[in-house]
């Protein structure tokens, strides 16, 4: 608890175009619990590493990041943002929870076997113990709750994993976080492959709806989604297109899928993709024209970087201490 609060969670890569399933499955839920908890929305950009990135593309898609937290409506005055890198608490604790972390374990993550399959070229330790450097992000601010996509449900299992083990070594140490999966947005798929996830590392530039498309993009990505030959609008495994677009529309509109369904009865799939296309369009352009209005404010923003991670720090730094002392590392001399 941080005044009185329960504790959240929760970060992002700075690594490619954000995509709409970012948004609907993680940062729209942000949004919406921001008021109930004490908040750190970190930009992780040192698991952005563990693939080969340009410096400057990472640098500046980082602050890119960073103000689109506070463009989609967390406040950084109330809410910490900052950078993983700026809070070296994360690697140190990364480093003492690789020890208490079985090699069999992240042998399991299909998250690692997709991208070492992925980067077969440079499969680095870094992209083997990333889940322990995310345990680190979370257990290091005793977070109870992380709000992700369902990709991310087995780091946080994980996660738990180690928490767990460590406190059954050494007391209790660390809260053990659960996940906060919302329903509509959980996992957004591909808009040419719906079996798979709609991400930003997609070659097919018309299978993701990137946050920055302007809306004749959105509109035209829309219309050339991938559907079926049923000619019905239901919502069900069978129609993986149709139930993708019906979950853009629901996480977009706040509707739930049934009313949805009932909205397109005897309608076709070309007024349901127009129908998606508007929805994703209001819903992205006020972050849009926030984004647009803050990139001028450099002071301001740069001000909120300095800030949260002096703040971020003093939390991190205090379960830090707690765990350097239980596994016996010698005090510090004042
Ligand atoms: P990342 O950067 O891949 O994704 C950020 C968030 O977006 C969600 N997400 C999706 N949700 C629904 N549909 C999709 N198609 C979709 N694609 C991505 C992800 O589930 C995630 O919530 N390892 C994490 C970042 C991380 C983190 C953490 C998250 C590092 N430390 C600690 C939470 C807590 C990642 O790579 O997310």
């Amino acid at each position: 608890m941080i005044n009185d609060k329960k504790v959240l969670f929760s970060g992002m890569q700075a690594t490619g175009n954000l995509t709409l399933g970012n948004y609907l499955g993680a940062l729209k839920n942000w949004v919406a619990l921001s008021d109930e908890y004490e908040c750190f929305y970190c930009v992780v950009d040192e698991h952005s590493i563990t693939v080969r990135q340009d410096p400057a593309t990472l640098r500046r898609r980082a602050r890119a990041l960073l103000t689109l937290y506070i463009a989609a409506g967390l406040d950084p005055e109330k809410n910490c943002i900052y950078y993983q890198s700026h809070v070296s608490g994360h690697a140190e604790l990364a480093w003492i929870l690789n020890c208490f972390t079985y090699m069999g374990e992240l042998n399991r993550m299909t998250q690692f076997k997709d991208k070492a399959a992925k980067h077969a070229d440079n499969i680095n330790a870094g992209l083997f113990t990333y889940p322990v450097l995310m345990a680190a992000d979370i257990l290091l601010y005793q977070a109870d709750v992380v709000p992700v996509g369902i990709d991310q449900k087995q780091h946080l299992e994980i996660t738990r994993d180690i928490a767990m083990r460590f406190n059954s070594l050494y007391g209790e140490t660390f809260t053990i976080p659960e996940p906060y999966i919302g329903k509509a947005g959980a996992k957004i798929m591909s808009l040419q492959s719906p079996d798979k996830k709609m991400s930003k590392s997609d070659e097919n530039p018309n299978a993701s709806i990137y946050l920055m498309d302007d809306p004749d993009t959105i509109l035209r990505k829309c219309k050339r989604a991938v559907t079926d030959s049923e000619g019905c609008i239901c919502y069900r495994d069978e129609q993986p297109g149709v139930k993708n677009l019906l979950n853009i529309y629901s996480a977009c509109t706040g509707k739930t899928p049934e009313e949805a369904v009932a909205e397109f009865s005897g309608k076709g799939y070309g007024e349901l993709k127009m129908a998606v296309g508007e929805a994703v369009v209001s819903q992205l352009r006020p972050l849009q024209e926030e984004v647009a209005r803050l990139e001028k404010d450099k002071a301001y923003i740069d001000r909120i970087i300095k800030d949260n991670a002096e703040k971020a720090a003093y939390y991190a730094n205090k379960t830090l201490r707690k765990v350097q002392r239980k596994v016996g590392f010698p005090d510090r001399i004042r």
